[in-house]
């Protein structure tokens, strides 16, 4: 399997190998309490997932509401699919979620399911797009009126590492770009609050959540795992840019894993986060 599956319009870096799938894991367990917090959920929600991935947000917001709520995965790529439901199943809580295959830029749903969502949520997934508004219009058109559409996404441009890392700078660059060259956006975390403006919602509000860590956190492994996982699994595309050679990207990572047995290490950054509800009337 490619490191990147991609469509004319929807271009994902990452992936789904093992390692890959790994890393998501990680970023589940760092990210899910924190988002939950932000989301408040009140309990026995519908709730439609977008680009659900391995499904553990999926699961954890469906705990999260409780035993009515009731909760739709959409995946396009077979393998996170299948990865999902073993894991379900694994955790005996297939009951969940419902995981269905489909586009998010053209979403598989029945006619009486338009419009009939309390919260539509989609994470990690529009950075991935060229035209993220597409996929903000369709989550608004599944959500009923007075529903939520959440959007929590990467902006690449406010990560900070301290004491920097010998060759972070080019190896950060080199990643944004790329996204770009796959016609991705790197910085569309900034633009989310555009995003829901320009699709109808209202009353929208931003917010962010910490996915950072220091040495010494209980956290910290799991950050820079991911870290590292983000750059390992995009490494083709890297190279490929010709920003940096293989040589220099090798050079990076090696001082990048010494960093992070620094005790002076920190990583500063966030999640973007917004929401905002469909009219009512
Ligand atoms: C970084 S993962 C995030 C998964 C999950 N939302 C999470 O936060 O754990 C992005 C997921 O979106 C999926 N994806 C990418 N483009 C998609 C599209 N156009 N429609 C549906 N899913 C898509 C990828 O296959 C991948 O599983």
């Amino acid at each position: 399997m490619s490191s990147s599956s991609t469509s004319p319009v929807s271009n994902y870096i990452h992936g789904n190998a093992p390692e890959e799938q790994h890393r998501l894991s990680l970023l589940n367990d760092l990210l899910n309490e924190p988002l939950l917090r932000e989301l408040k959920l009140n309990g026995g929600e519908r709730i439609l997932d977008v680009g659900s991935g391995l499904g553990q947000f999926s699961r954890a917001m469906a705990r999260a509401s409780g035993k009515s709520a009731s909760v739709i995965g959409i995946e396009r790529d077979q393998d996170q699919l299948s990865q999902a439901r073993q894991l379900a199943e694994a955790d005996a809580e297939t009951e969940l979620v419902e995981f269905r295959q489909g586009d998010a830029l053209d979403l598989p749903l029945q006619n009486n399911e338009w419009q009939s969502f309390d919260i539509t949520h989609t994470r990690f997934l529009l950075e991935h797009v060229q035209e993220p508004i597409r996929i903000v219009s369709q989550m608004k058109a599944a959500t009923r009126p007075g529903g939520r559409v959440v959007l929590a996404d990467d902006d690449h441009g406010g990560f900070q590492l301290w004491p920097e890392p010998l060759g972070f700078p080019t190896l950060w660059q080199a990643y944004i770009r790329a996204y770009q060259r796959l016609g991705n956006d790197p910085f569309v975390g900034r633009k989310l609050v555009s995003l829901l403006h320009c699709a109808g919602l209202t009353q929208v509000r931003n917010a962010t959540v910490f996915f950072g860590g220091c040495a010494g956190n209980d956290a910290f492994d799991l950050v820079m795992g991911n870290l590292l996982g983000v750059f390992g699994g995009a490494r083709q595309e890297m190279l490929d840019n010709k920003s940096l050679d293989q040589n220099s990207f090798d050079d990076a990572m090696e001082a990048l894993v010494r960093w992070g047995d620094d005790p002076t290490t920190a990583m500063w950054y966030s999640l973007c986060y917004a929401e905002g509800f469909v009219p009512l009337g």
